[in-house]
């Protein structure tokens, strides 16, 4: 059953600590037991997860391969505590998750932007939605948003700014509160590839410095071994996990790492799991 969400869709809190209250630099360990799920419309089941175990440690950062309508949304929201998994439960930080969880932050393919509020506002609605007072995390935001490179858009409105620089935005709005948990549902999906490249950069200076727990999911096998501890490959539906494979490659993932053999070989390795069930065919 789906469980209402909340405007931006991580829930207001209302114990929302100031910007200079000092937090662990840590993320939070994520479990997954049992996980599955199963769509029922109109006399219509759709399998769409099955038996998800899976042990996210804290300050990972995951990332989540599959083909289309494997079931990765549909983690994501269980995961989040939008959905009620038809079996299996998640915990996270050793808590049971039993309805949506609002100590997070969330990024979805689309930014949805308020269209009357300028770059900076749209930022600090995360803190007006958490009970918070925004000017505390003025300073804050603005930092944020020079870091990702939209310092000088700060008083724009998302009208005057591309795609990407939007999505930016949104990623910002994610991780102003400082959540030890990031989840992202094809950030990159909509943005042309020289862009992609450049937010997948960012996002991993960006995660470097926290260390938030980061979920990420992709359609992209080359941006996932790329920004990844490890990638958990997935079946088609119902989504199993296929393979989880641990990305031993250096940080940052300079250019030097991301063209060199063991990358090319990391991907290839994903390719090869896809080809055997069909979903890439040459
Ligand atoms: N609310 C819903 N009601 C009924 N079926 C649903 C619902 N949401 C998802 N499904 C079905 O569940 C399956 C998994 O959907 P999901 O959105 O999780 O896939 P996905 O892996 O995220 O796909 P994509 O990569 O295209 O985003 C699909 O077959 C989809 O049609
Ligand atoms: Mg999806």
């Amino acid at each position: 059953m789906a469980r209402p969400v909340a405007a931006m869709s991580d829930s207001a809190s209302s114990k929302l600590a100031e910007p200079d209250t000092p937090r662990p630099a840590a993320g939070v360990p994520v479990e997954i037991s049992g996980v599955a799920h199963v769509f029922r419309r109109a006399g219509m089941e759709t399998r769409a997860l099955e038996r998800i175990d899976l042990s996210v440690r804290a300050g990972e950062f995951v990332a989540v391969v599959g083909p289309s309508g494997c079931g990765k949304s549909t983690l994501l929201k269980i995961i989040a505590g939008l959905l009620a998994p038809a079996a299996g439960q998640v915990e996270i930080a050793g808590r049971c998750v039993a309805g949506p969880h609002t100590d997070l932050g969330i990024v979805f393919q689309s930014p949805v932007l308020l269209d009357w509020r300028t770059i900076l506002d749209n930022v600090l609605v995360q803190i007006d939605l958490r009970g918070g007072r925004p000017a505390a995390y003025r300073d804050r935001a603005r930092a944020l948003l020079a870091k990702v490179g939209l310092g000088e858009f700060e008083n724009r409105m998302p009208r005057e700014l591309s795609g990407g620089m939007r999505q930016r935005t949104a990623i910002v709005r994610a991780l102003i509160h400082d959540p030890p948990l990031l989840m992202m549902d094809e950030p990159f999906g909509a943005l042309d590839a020289l862009t992609r490249e450049q937010m997948r950069i960012d996002l991993e200076k960006l995660w470097r410095e926290r260390g938030q727990t980061t979920f990420f999911i992709t359609h992209g096998i080359s941006e996932a071994v790329a920004l990844a501890d490890r990638v958990i490959v997935m079946t088609p539906r119902p989504g199993r996990i296929e393979r989880i494979i641990e990305i031993d490659l250096p940080r940052p993932r300079h250019k030097e790492v991301v063209t060199s053999r063991r990358f090319a070989e990391y991907c290839d390795e994903i390719t090869e799991c896809f080809m055997r069930h069909g979903v890439i065919q040459y």
